[in-house]
This record gives C-alpha cells, sequence and structure tokens, in this order.
C-alpha cells in the first residue's frame, strides 16, 4: 500500500507528486537508475564500471529488494503520470565506521540515492523528494540527514548545500573497479 502522499506545485516549476514507491515500480525506478546514475559518476568513469555498477546494484531485482526492506524507503516523483526522479534512503545506522564517526546529527537517515532525470533538472522534482525524506525523518523522529557526493559533482553539492546540508567528511565509493572520491554531507532534520 502507498504512503506518504504529498502533493508540490512549486511557483516556478511543474506540478510534481512524490510518492512511496511500491514493489511494482521496481522495473520503472530501475530504468529511471539506470538512465541517470552515469550522470552522478566524475568524467573519468569507464563506461564498463558504470555499466557493472548498474548490473550489480541498480536492477529491476535489486530495487525489488530495496523495496521489500524495512530499512529502506524509496521515494518517486511523478509529472504528467511519468517517474521523472527517485530517491532511496536507509533508515540505520551507517556501516562505515569512519562515516559512522562524523556524523552527528542522531539518529541519521541516509540518503543513499537521488537522481532526476534531464529533463527535469532545475524544475523543482529533486526539492520535492528532499522535502518528502525531510518530513518523513522527521515523522520517525530521526534528527538529521546524511549523503556522500562525488566531490566532482558540482551540481549535486551545490543543490545539497542549498538545502542545508555541509560537508562533514569523506570516504571512498566503488564503481566498477574504480574508486571514487565522495565527500560525506549532513544536515539536521
Ligand atoms: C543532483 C540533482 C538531484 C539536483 O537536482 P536539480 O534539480 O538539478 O537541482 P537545482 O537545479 O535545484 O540545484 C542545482 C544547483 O547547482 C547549480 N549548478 C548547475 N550546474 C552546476 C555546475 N556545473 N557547477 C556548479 N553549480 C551548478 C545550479 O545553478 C543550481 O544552483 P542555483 O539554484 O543556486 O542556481 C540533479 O541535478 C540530478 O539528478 N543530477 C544527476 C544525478 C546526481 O548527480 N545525483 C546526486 C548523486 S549524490
Amino acid at each position: 500500500m502507498r504512503a506518504s502522499l504529498v502533493f508540490m506545485s512549486m511557483p516556478l516549476g511543474e506540478a510534481v507528486t512524490v510518492e512511496e514507491a511500491g514493489i511494482w515500480d521496481a522495473e520503472a525506478i530501475a530504468q529511471v537508475a539506470a538512465a541517470t546514475f552515469p550522470l552522478a559518476c566524475p568524467p573519468g568513469a569507464a563506461d564498463d564500471d558504470i555499466a557493472d555498477f548498474i548490473e550489480r546494484t541498480l536492477s529491476a531485482e535489486k530495487f525489488a529488494e530495496y523495496l521489500s526492506s524495512p530499512e529502506r524507503i524509496v521515494l518517486e516523483a511523478r509529472a504528467d503520470g511519468e517517474i521523472v526522479g527517485y530517491l532511496m534512503a536507509v533508515d540505520a545506522a551507517p556501516n562505515d565506521p569512519g562515516i559512522d564517526a562524523v556524523i552527528t546529527a542522531r539518529p541519521a537517515i541516509e540518503i543513499s540515492k537521488l537522481y532526476v532525470v534531464p529533463g527535469h533538472h532545475g524544475a523543482g522534482v529533486s526539492a520535492a523528494l528532499m522535502d518528502a525524506i525531510l518530513a518523513r525523518a522527521a515523522a520517525l523522529g530521526r534528527a538529521g540527514l546524511w549523503l556522500g557526493v562525488n566531490q566532482e559533482n558540482t551540481r549535486a553539492r551545490r543543490f545539497y548545500e542549498k538545502h542545508g546540508f555541509s560537508v562533514v567528511g569523506t570516504r571512498t565509493f566503488a564503481v566498477g573497479t574504480q574508486t571514487h572520491d565522495d565527500f560525506v554531507m549532513q544536515r539536521p532534520v
């Protein structure tokens, strides 16, 4: 059953609905994930490594698992009925001790994925997804949100800064055979 329907009509943007995804959305979200993941990779990322990551991590089967996990929150944004972005969050303490050590707003939810299809960037879709996870985190009584973002992903970094996140550390992130450098950012809820 779907929960937490949020409707937002952005003053300068498009009408967008954000709601919790269901298991039946796994295939459609996987398609959006495969199309948008390369946008977050640095210029030096190899195509084979990106393809490997998509196959291992962003398949419809993996999203079916994510959508069935009690620790995961998957939100989908729709415009004109089409999925134009998604956010996946993890409501659990960080696995990585290095990240666990720098997150001070606790308990915190990780924004693991936040992706919007290119034709809908700058239109309020990403802000609607962010507002929805903030509302969910507040309803759950969580104190913070955290995330990792590639250090070269200047657009995403700017977006997160606009939404109150600040850098608290670094981590590495494996994509296929390559390892990329991320900033770790957090904000209070
Ligand atoms: C990251 C993402 C969700 C942000 O959503 P968005 O709708 O593009 O965000 P906004 O347009 O509200 O904000 C982006 C900001 O970056 C700025 N920006 C755009 N390109 C930039 C660049 N190359 N360098 C620096 N800033 C840039 C924009 O001007 C805007 O700032 P402003 O509002 O002060 O003008 C979206 O761009 C996206 O899906 N990107 C591809 C996937 C991705 O990188 N996901 C994040 C993984 S951690």
